[in-house]
């Protein structure tokens, strides 16, 4: 840990006057398409706690959209990082290699799920991950369609755009989009129409039906699904979706693409979420969580996927940096040594109670879902008609905000609050998050 006191300090308001004069020069400074959720300005990070440009002290529910899992400058990636910047900090893996890319790519190996044969790509973040996996997949078999879900996040970048589902603020007035795209509904046990239990089998139905009338499965290279969705809303598909749609991939030569670029890295109290049913993709995207916060990605996939491309088919200049791949090392030691999923279903297990009791509190929580330390509530203004309510979300995220608890929202309606602490962080400030958050329904609601 980074030596800050692992306590909520507010010396000022959120944010404090030194923030706001940073956000005054941001404005001037930085296009308007790029927005800050919370605007504090942050100087350094350990723990559970981010501290801001005025000296506040704020509780971490974010981890940077679930990067910092081991914790903001966990001691083994500073230390990895701080030996490696010294050695050198680029060649471009692609003119003369080094050794800690191939370690990543032996870790990748090793912790992903399955033990056939693997081979990984390293890329820079989640997005180019995700394209590179759809070069892969139809180059690999030869065929073009991609089938995505309602409610998918997969990034920001014309084909991953393209792959992600929600209009507002990701795809508005950014096409063309790319083809040979489809999308399919989304098994969202809360907003099934016929009721969560017939959820699986029916949207499981609808995906192998669409993908036979609309595509043709001859057609199709590959499925590309979030295990639990992300910026969709924590979605978690019912047990037993995941596999039957890991089975029909099987059964017909499509390949199957878990993105687990938000679930994977023990987020989910799994080392990946496609863990808790057993499901082996052939391909995974990996980010975020890898890297301790410096960016890296990865594409994991079987051998004779992986080595179908062309000698020279995949890279980029900065892909796999030494750097990166150094953190990545010192993460994936935290997440060992400290058996971060365990951590990650004790946190779990401390705050589904406390979110279930607000429920049962307030009519206005729907839902309340997620697994491990990827928790969400979901928020309507009529619980019978289950009528979202993102006022009402962004009022509740606003008041933990200027309470010093950094909370995100999520969902194709906005109107989900997600939890994403990091899970370095002590239970003391996880129950003193909560209690905020808490407040923030009482003086909301
Ligand atoms: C599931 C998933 N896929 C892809 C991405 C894109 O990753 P990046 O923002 O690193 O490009 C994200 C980012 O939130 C994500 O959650």
């Amino acid at each position: 840990m980074t030596g800050i006191e692992q306590r909520r300090i507010l010396n000022t308001a959120i944010p404090g006057p030194r923030s706001a004069a940073l956000q005054a020069r941001k404005n001037a400074a930085v296009s308007a398409g790029v927005s800050t959720g919370l605007p504090v300005y942050v100087e350094r990070a350990g723990g559970g706690i981010l501290v801001d440009a005025d000296g506040n002290q704020l509780i971490d529910f974010g981890s940077g959209i679930a990067v910092t899992t081991v914790g903001n400058a966990a001691p083994r990636v500073v230390e990895r990082v701080q030996a490696q910047v010294a050695d050198f900090t680029h060649t471009c893996f692609m003119i003369t290699p080094y050794a800690e890319y191939v370690e990543v790519a032996e870790a990748l190996a090793e912790l992903t799920p399955g033990d056939h044969e693997k081979r990984s790509a390293l890329f820079n973040s989640g997005a180019e991950a995700v394209e590179n996996a759809v070069k892969i997949a139809r180059s690999a078999t030869g065929r073009q369609a991609v089938v995505a879900f309602e409610h998918a996040y997969h990034g920001r970048t014309n084909l991953t755009m393209s792959l992600t589902a929600k209009n507002m603020p990701y795809k508005h007035r950014f096409g063309p989009f790319a083809g040979e795209i489809y999308r399919v509904p989304m098994a969202y046990p809360y907003r099934w129409p016929t009721g969560p239990d017939n959820c699986a089998e029916e949207a499981f139905a609808q995906f192998t039906s669409q993908v036979h009338t609309q595509i043709g499965e001859e057609n199709t290279a590959a499925v590309i699904i979030e295990p639990i969705q992300g910026e969709g809303g924590f979605v978690v598909p019912p047990d037993g979706f995941l596999t039957r749609v890991a089975d029909w991939c099987r059964d017909n030569g499509v390949l199957l693409i878990a993105d687990e670029i938000q679930t994977g890295f023990c987020r989910t109290g799994d080392w990946f979420a496609c863990d808790h049913e057993g499901v082996v993709p052939d391909l995974i995207t990996t980010a975020k969580g890898i890297a301790g916060g410096l960016p890296l990605a990865a594409v994991t996939g079987r051998a004779e996927v992986m080595d179908a491309v062309h000698p020279g088919g995949l890279g980029g200049t900065y892909g796999g940096n030494p750097v990166a791949c150094a953190a990545a090392l010192g993460a994936i030691e935290t997440m060992k040594t400290e058996d971060l999923p365990r951590r990650a279903r004790a946190v779990e297990a401390l705050f589904l109670p406390r979110l279930r009791d607000l429920a049962a509190k307030y009519s206005q929580i729907g839902d309340v879902r997620g697994r491990g330390a990827m928790l969400a509530v979901e928020l309507v203004s009529d619980p019978a008609a289950k009528t979202p309510d993102p006022a009402l979300t962004a009022a509740v995220n606003k008041a933990c905000h200027a309470e010093g608890l950094v909370t995100l929202t999520a969902g194709t309606y906005g109107n989900v609050l997600r939890f994403l602490p990091p899970l370095s962080s002590p239970d003391h400030l996880l129950t003193e998050g909560l209690d905020i958050l808490e407040g923030a329904f009482a003086a909301t609601v």
